[in-house]
């Protein structure tokens, strides 16, 4: 599967209609375990089109996966302090399972190892609920630390972003 990745930073910004796109992910591909509500509440927070602009400008980034020009999957980040934090790994439904994850998992962690200093030990972090199976599976295979969550309902995954 011959996939194509963009990276999508201040410096390189989504047009308005890869911005939708990407928007147009959250729609149909949020996790099964949250409510409609809580997919609508994030969508108008954080993931409208415009807002994904905002929050570009804003310093986080977006990595998207992409076949024959179809984005299909995407993941997000921002830094605090010495973490980059994992806001979202999504991949679309009818592409699951074919190691698409995996792919945007290595992508990403490189793209964070450029950006990772040398002298200070940076982490990359995500905060993953205890029912998304898919998710646990991949990152324990990807070598991420699995440690007690920001609740009860959650994992906090931690890896070493080792710099080159
Ligand atoms: C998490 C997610 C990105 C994974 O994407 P993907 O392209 O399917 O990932 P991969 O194919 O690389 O790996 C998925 C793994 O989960 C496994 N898996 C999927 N469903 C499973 C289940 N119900 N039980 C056990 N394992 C399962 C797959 O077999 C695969 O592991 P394997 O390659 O060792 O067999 C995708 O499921 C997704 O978009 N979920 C909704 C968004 C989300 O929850 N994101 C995480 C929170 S930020």
């Amino acid at each position: 599967m011959k996939l194509e990745f963009e990276i999508y930073s201040k410096d390189t910004m989504p047009t308005e209609k890869k911005a939708g796109e990407i928007s147009c992910l959250f729609c149909t591909n949020y996790p099964d375990m949250y409510s409609d509500d809580t997919r609508e509440y994030d969508i108008s927070r954080y993931d409208s089109s415009q807002k994904i602009q905002q929050q570009i400008k804003d310093g986080n980034f977006y990595i998207t996966a992409s076949l024959s020009g179809e984005i299909v999957g995407m993941t997000k980040f921002r830094k605090e302090a010495h973490e980059w934090l994992g806001s979202w790994i999504m991949v679309k439904k009818e592409y699951r399972n074919k190691g698409i994850g995996e792919q945007l998992f290595y992508k990403s962690y490189e793209a964070l190892q450029e950006r990772a200093p040398k002298d200070i030990k940076t982490y990359l972090v995500l905060d993953i609920h205890k029912e998304n199976t898919p998710s646990i599976v991949l990152f324990e295979r990807m070598g991420f630390e699995r440690k007690e969550g920001k609740s009860e309902e959650f994992w906090k995954f931690k890896k070493e972003i080792v710099s080159n």
